[in-house]
């Protein structure tokens, strides 16, 4: 039933409003900069992945990796024409992009679903800087290999890095017999945790190196329902990891993007330290820390100044055992060691959900206008997540109007973690904190959100566990 709601229904254009206010924000964005238009194909079809050493059959918009990067400036017309050749209906989301409500990429909500065979072509303003990406939003496409990033640079900013690297973390299940779609009928069945059992000690190729121990305190309580055999930096294992290159003293921009759908990682560079700049495409005041956490479906920006040497930049699976790695290499001084655990990892880790916005993007102080309150619940026997009680097909829309300050009450009522994402807006963590579109709501914890209602249309608001999501963990909103 939940994937009827999420990928089927009938689709009433009745139902999508015109979106004034986002119109006259990117028409303004357009004029400001003297946008283009930048065009992209995307493919989605069964593919073979080299994981670096596993070779695994699954379906991806790439021969290899995360799909294309796909690259505009603020203010950019993007149109992206897709080519569904997937044995089954897709779709495109656009993670974290104020767009225009019919380009949003939700079956069911605001299009219908691309079927197999069939094409469909995105096109949209991209109005605000930042880190994005895409995925399906149909089913558990998403833990196959498809998702991408979207990269949309502020026109208006110069250069304060010498390099820039995209860092994408992934949860692998696939290659082992098992597709997604079967993992969701087994947790359906089992439950969550039981899941998988046993494979993350299976001994499998490219699990562990230099005997680095990954299991970590977790910071999260309930931290994911699947141990997966293989975490990936870029759709590689740790055993063939990617390389990362600059020199000695060069300030590099890293990217980071967890598209994985049931694993936050805690992310540490050995030898450094991570000053965090942005947080889901927006600004923030910067902080410097050891190590991140970084939920599924949550960007950050961080800057680094490289050491002389090489060094492992580890993504350590939050609560469950295994990691994903890449190996940075700057100048030739010093031997490989990139098979050490990180000690950053194990000292101070920071979640984007304290960060504090820049001033530039800070929401003006006001009261809400409209309170939503989100009981977050749900049991893994039967596997089963709800919000206010039900499962999706059965909720009723949260209603808004247009020119509202509304604000979300997240309350997680339940034992495991929810990285909650709202579509089409961006969101300041109540009281002053950073702008964001996904934020991590803990275990019997309460995180208030507030948001300007300046996009008219039907958006999704979702656990961004995609198993979370498909078994009911979602809701939308809509404008009257
Ligand atoms: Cu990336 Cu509805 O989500
Ligand atoms: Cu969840």
């Amino acid at each position: 039933a939940g994937a009827a709601a999420w990928a089927g229904g009938v689709f009433d254009p009745r139902l999508v409003p015109p979106n004034g206010d986002l119109v006259a924000r990117t028409e303004a964005a357009r004029r400001r900069s003297g946008a283009a238009t930048v065009t992209a194909r995307l493919n989605p079809r069964p593919v073979t992945h080299d994981l670096g050493g596993p070779t695994v059959a699954t379906w991806g918009y790439a021969d290899s990796g995360p799909g294309p990067l796909i690259r505009a400036r603020a203010g950019d017309l993007l149109r992206v024409e897709v080519t569904n050749d997937l044995p089954a209906p897709t779709s495109v989301h656009w993670h974290g992009i104020a767009l225009r409500n019919d380009m949003d990429g939700v079956p069911g909500l605001t299009q219908r679903p691309i079927p197999a065979g069939g094409r469909h072509t995105y096109e949209f303003t991209v109005p605000d800087p930042g880190t994005y990406f895409y995925h399906p939003h149909s089913g558990v496409q998403l833990d196959r290999a498809l998702y991408g990033v979207l990269v949309v640079d502020d026109p208006h900013e110069t250069g304060r890095y010498d390099e820039e690297w995209i860092v994408v973390l992934d949860d692998w299940v696939d290659g082992t017999g098992r597709t997604p779609d079967d993992v969701l009928a087994s947790l359906r069945s089992m439950g969550g945790h039981q899941d998988m059992a046993g494979m993350h000690h299976g001994g499998l190729p490219g699990m562990s190196m230099g005997g680095m121990e990954m299991m970590t305190s977790p910071l999260l309580g309930g931290a994911g329902d699947v141990a997966y055999p293989h975490y990936l930096i870029n759709g590689r294992v740790p055993a063939a990891p990617v390389t990362l290159t600059a020199r000695p003293g060069q300030r590099v921009r890293i990217r980071l993007v967890n598209a994985a759908s049931d694993t936050a990682f805690r992310v540490a560079l050995g030898g450094h330290r991570l000053t965090v700049t942005h947080t889901d495409g927006f600004p923030v005041v910067p902080v410097t820390t050891d190590a991140l956490l970084l939920g599924m479906g949550e960007r950050a920006d961080v800057v680094v100044t490289l050491g002389d040497g090489s060094f492992p930049l580890v993504a350590a699976a939050e609560g469950k055992t295994g990691h994903a790695l890449a190996v940075v290499r700057s100048g030739t001084a010093g031997p490989p060691n990139e098979a050490r655990r990180p000690v950053e990892l194990d000292r101070q880790v920071l979640t984007t959900g304290t960060l504090r916005a820049a001033e530039r993007v800070a929401l003006t102080d006001r009261r809400p206008d409209r309170v939503h309150r989100l009981f977050l619940g749900g049991a893994m026997m039967p596997y089963r997540w709800t919000i206010n009680g039900t499962t999706f097909d059965h909720t009723d829309p949260l209603l808004v109007r247009r020119g509202e300050r509304v604000r979300l009450e997240f309350v997680n009522t339940s034992t495991m973690f929810h990285p909650m994402h709202v579509h089409g807006h961006t969101f300041a963590v109540a009281g002053g904190g950073a702008r964001k579109d996904t934020v991590i709501v803990t275990p019997r914890r309460t995180v208030a959100v507030d948001l300007d209602a300046d996009n008219p249309g039907q958006w999704m608001t979702h656990c961004h566990n995609i198993y979370h999501a498909e078994t009911g963990m979602m809701i939308s909103l809509a404008y009257r």
